[in-house]
C-alpha cells in the first residue's frame, strides 16, 4: 500500500483521529498522541467565527502548530472561507481540512457542510479558494452524498482532486442517514477508484475487526475513528497495532491503565478549561471512560451531578478501584 503524504509529511499511521465538535478539543487530542503519531483534526471552526476573532473559536484552535494537527473549517462562502484558512495559516496550522459533511441543519440551513455536496459549483469553488489561499496541504471530508439517489462524492472527490485537495475522508453514509443505519464501507470504494489521491475510510469502525473490514470493503488508504474513541482513546494505538502487525494489543485495557489514562485526561481538561466550564464537561467526558464498567448505570446517575473538581476524581476513583 503506498503511503500516505500530505504535503513533504508521511503519515506514519493509516489511523486519523475524525473531527469532532466538543470533543476533539485539545485535552482529547493530548490524550489520544499519548497513544501515538496519528493525524488528529480539530473540532470544526465556523469560518466566519477565525475571521470574526471569535474568542471561543480561537481557543477551538490552540495549539493548531502541532505538526500533526488539522484545523477543519466549515462555511458556504469561498471568500470567507479563504481569509478563515490564511488566519489558521498565519496561527500555525500545517494542514486544513474542509468540512462537507456536517449534517447538522444550523450549519446545512446556510449552504455549508453537507449541503455543499447539493451545490457542486459552490464546492468547486470553496475548495480552489482554500486551496489557493495556503501552502500547506488542504483535505477535505464530506458523506456519500446529500441522500441515496444522489450519491456524487466521486464526483466531488475528482473535483477536489484537480484543484489540488491532497486526502479525501468519505464517512460512508449520506447526509439523509444523519447517523442512522450503518456506514456502507464499500460505497467508499467508489471515491478511491475515481481518484489517485488518499482516501480515508470512515463510519462505525471502532476496533481491530471493523477497521480491516472497512478497508478491505473500501479498498481506502486509511481509517479515521470518531465515536469508537469515546472513553478510549487508547484504540487508535490497538488498530494501528493491529493494520501494521495483525495482533491484538491489550496495553490498556486492565483497569488501572483506564483509571490512569481518564485522569490525566481530565487533569488536561482542568489546565485547559476555566473551572464551572471543565466541571461540565468533565461529566460527559467522565460517562464515556464510565460505559461498560460493571455497575455503568449506578454511576451515570452520580456523574450528572456532579459539582466539584474533587467530585470528579473521587468519582473516578470509584469507577475503577472499586
Ligand atoms: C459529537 C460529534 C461531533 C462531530 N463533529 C464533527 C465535526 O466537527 N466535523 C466533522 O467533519 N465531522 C464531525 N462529526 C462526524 C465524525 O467526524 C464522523 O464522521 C462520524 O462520527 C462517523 O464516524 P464514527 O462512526 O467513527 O464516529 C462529529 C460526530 C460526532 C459524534
Amino acid at each position: 500500500m503506498k503511503a500516505i503524504l500530505l504535503g513533504t509529511t508521511e503519515l506514519k499511521s493509516r489511523v486519523i483521529l475524525a473531527p469532532m465538535a466538543s470533543v476533539t478539543d485539545l485535552p482529547f487530542r493530548k490524550i489520544v498522541r499519548e497513544f501515538g503519531n496519528f493525524l488528529m483534526f480539530s473540532e470544526m471552526v465556523a469560518s466566519q467565527a477565525v475571521i470574526r476573532n471569535v474568542m471561543r473559536t480561537h481557543k477551538m484552535m490552540d495549539n493548531a502548530d502541532d505538526p500533526l494537527t488539522s484545523v477543519q473549517l466549515v462555511g458556504a462562502e469561498p471568500s470567507v472561507m479563504a481569509d478563515a484558512a490564511r488566519l489558521s495559516y498565519d496561527l500555525g496550522a500545517k494542514f486544513l481540512d474542509i468540512n462537507m459533511g456536517c449534517p447538522v441543519k444550523k450549519i446545512v440551513k446556510s449552504d455549508a457542510g453537507s449541503a455543499l455536496m447539493k451545490n457542486e459549483r459552490l464546492a468547486a469553488e470553496i475548495i480552489e479558494a482554500v486551496v489557493n489561499a495556503v501552502p500547506i496541504p488542504v483535505t477535505l471530508k464530506m458523506r456519500l452524498g446529500w441522500d441515496f439517489e444522489h450519491k456524487n462524492a466521486p464526483t466531488i472527490a475528482r473535483i477536489a482532486e484537480s484543484a489540488g485537495i491532497q486526502m479525501i475522508t468519505i464517512h460512508g453514509r449520506t447526509r439523509s442517514q444523519l447517523y442512522s443505519g450503518k456506514a456502507n464501507w464499500s460505497d467508499i470504494r467508489a471515491v478511491k477508484e475515481a481518484v489517485n489521491i488518499p482516501v480515508i475510510a470512515n463510519g462505525d469502525i471502532i476496533d481491530e475487526q471493523t477497521a480491516r473490514q472497512a478497508l478491505e470493503e473500501s479498498r481506502a488508504d486509511g481509517v479515521m475513528i470518531g465515536r469508537g474513541a469515546l472513553g478510549k482513546p487508547w484504540v487508535l494505538r490497538d488498530i494501528d497495532e493491529f493494520i501494521k502487525t495483525d495482533s491484538i494489543s491489550e496495553k490498556s485495557h486492565t483497569n488501572q491503565a483506564k483509571y490512569e489514562i481518564a485522569q490525566r485526561h481530565l487533569d488536561y481538561m482542568l489546565d485547559f478549561y476555566e473551572t464551572p466550564t471543565a466541571v461540565k464537561l468533565a461529566r460527559k467526558v467522565l460517562m464515556y471512560y464510565c460505559y461498560g464498567t460493571h455497575n455503568a448505570s449506578k454511576y451515570r446517575q452520580q456523574i450528572n451531578t456532579i459539582e466539584t473538581i474533587p467530585a470528579i476524581f473521587d468519582i473516578l476513583h470509584e469507577i475503577f478501584q472499586a
